[in-house]
């Protein structure tokens, strides 16, 4: 029987404290391993343990909050999130899921509940991938697949992952002690506004997701020949940002003829960004993602070839390096089932959809079976200032959090 309890949620207020943990004065930005990482990690931390729940911060960096069983060092069901964020970013892509859990642990807390399982709630520390160009860093610690390879990436200054953590007083050789052993995992949940359009378009507070979409993420380099912009004849120029540019427009043109294909140039660099000089190097993003993997590399193969169409014809040289890669992830219908449960039993109407973003579930997947709970956000916007969800919608993503926790039965 679903039981629909009331979660008293001060969620709203406790993302908008979150929120001004940034680097920037001018909206929220959260990169991995700053300061504002640590003072977040902080704030959260005392959160989990006001409900109950030990906290300790782990070898990468994420923030665990512990809510133990009926039995000490039972597997835990875990309920996580991220903490980092985009630049300019929104107030809830993935504060809100982690957020959310401490809630409904403390529910459980407040009323002396213990469950045949532990809970473990963790904000990861970095899901986005902005300042390392490599993402669900935190994730993929817990679950065993950290790229150690990644220590040596260096940031927009030149600091590299390794130093950082040192700085942060982590030890990069440590980060193995991160990893979760399977059998101390019953599975993986998380709770995320949608980020897209479809719950506001089927008037729907909740939905289920299915699937989470796979996503490669390429970093180009384009190398011209820089020049002066007034003497060299356009018939003679190796122009590297009318090169990438023409490689932006394959992407679009790549995507937009395929069916749930994505691309996208996010970022781009060009130098020496001069006015009276005829680029010589652009570096930029390539973000491409699919429902379906063989979609995804059927598509980055196209584009490659027309990379290297526009690299000849413009006599330019174009390298791209794959800085991530993530398979499309299917939810585990056993979760899927108990999710759906609680959505019938508290509003009636159950809306399933595919995530075109990433999550940290994604990653979990190699650990434990994950599942996914969606909130709707106003206008489908995310990663954007104007990312928005209503005090109703908050609430009525913990009420259904808590219930599939409550309920939750592990695989037998
Ligand atoms: O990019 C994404 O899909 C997620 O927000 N990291
Ligand atoms: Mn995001
Ligand atoms: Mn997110």
């Amino acid at each position: 029987m679903n039981v629909l309890t009331t979660v008293s949620t001060n969620i709203l207020a406790r993302l908008d404290a979150l929120a001004t943990v940034s680097e920037s004065h001018d909206g929220l930005t959260r990169r991995y391993l700053t300061t504002q990482h640590r003072q977040a990690n902080d704030l959260v931390g005392e959160w989990m343990a006001s409900a109950g729940m030990s906290v300790h911060q782990d070898a990468v960096g994420n923030i665990i909050g512990r809510y133990e069983g009926q039995d000490a060092g039972a597997p835990a069901l875990i309920i996580g999130s991220h903490l980092d964020t985009v630049v300019m970013a929104g107030k809830y892509d993935g504060m809100l899921g982690v957020v959310t859990a401490i809630a409904c642990v403390n529910s459980l807390y407040e009323r002396g509940i213990r469950l045949p399982f532990a809970i473990e709630v963790v904000g990861f520390a970095d899901e986005e991938g902005i300042r390392f160009q490599s993402t669900y860093l935190g994730s993929r610690a817990i679950a065993g697949t950290f790229n150690q390879n990644l220590l040596d990436a260096r940031d927009v200054d030149g600091i590299s992952m390794a130093d950082a953590l040192r700085t942060f007083g982590l030890n990069p050789d440590r980060i193995g002690e991160a990893a979760h052993a399977s059998e101390d995992v019953v599975g993986y949940l998380e709770i995320h506004i949608e980020q897209g359009p479809v719950l506001e378009s089927e008037e729907q507070s909740v939905g289920v997701v299915t699937a989470i979409a796979g996503a490669t993420r390429l970093t180009v380099a384009v190398q011209g020949v820089a020049g002066h912009a007034g003497t060299v004849p356009m018939g003679h120029r190796q122009d590297a940002l009318l090169a990438a540019s023409e490689c932006a427009l394959a992407v679009e043109d790549v995507a937009q003829k395929r069916v749930n294909v994505v691309g996208t140039v996010g970022r781009m660099t060009v130098e020496p960004g001069a006015a009276n000089v005829v680029p010589g190097l652009v570096t930029f993003t390539i973000d491409l993602r699919a429902d379906v993997d063989d979609k995804r590399r059927d598509a980055l193969a196209e584009l490659n070839e027309r990379i290297q169409e526009i690299a000849a014809r413009r006599s330019v040289e174009i390298s791209a390096q794959t800085v991530h890669e993530a398979p499309s992830v299917g939810c585990a219908p056993w979760i899927v089932k108990q999710i759906e449960a609680a959505v019938e039993a508290q509003v009636g109407r159950i809306v399933r959809l595919p995530s075109g973003a990433g999550h940290d579930a994604a990653a979990m997947s190699d650990l434990t079976d994950v599942g996914m709970i969606f909130v709707r956000c106003g206008g489908g916007v995310s990663h954007n200032p104007d990312e928005t969800i209503t005090e109703e919608d908050a609430s009525a993503g913990a009420r259904l959090l808590l219930n599939v926790i409550e309920n939750f039965k592990p695989e037998a």
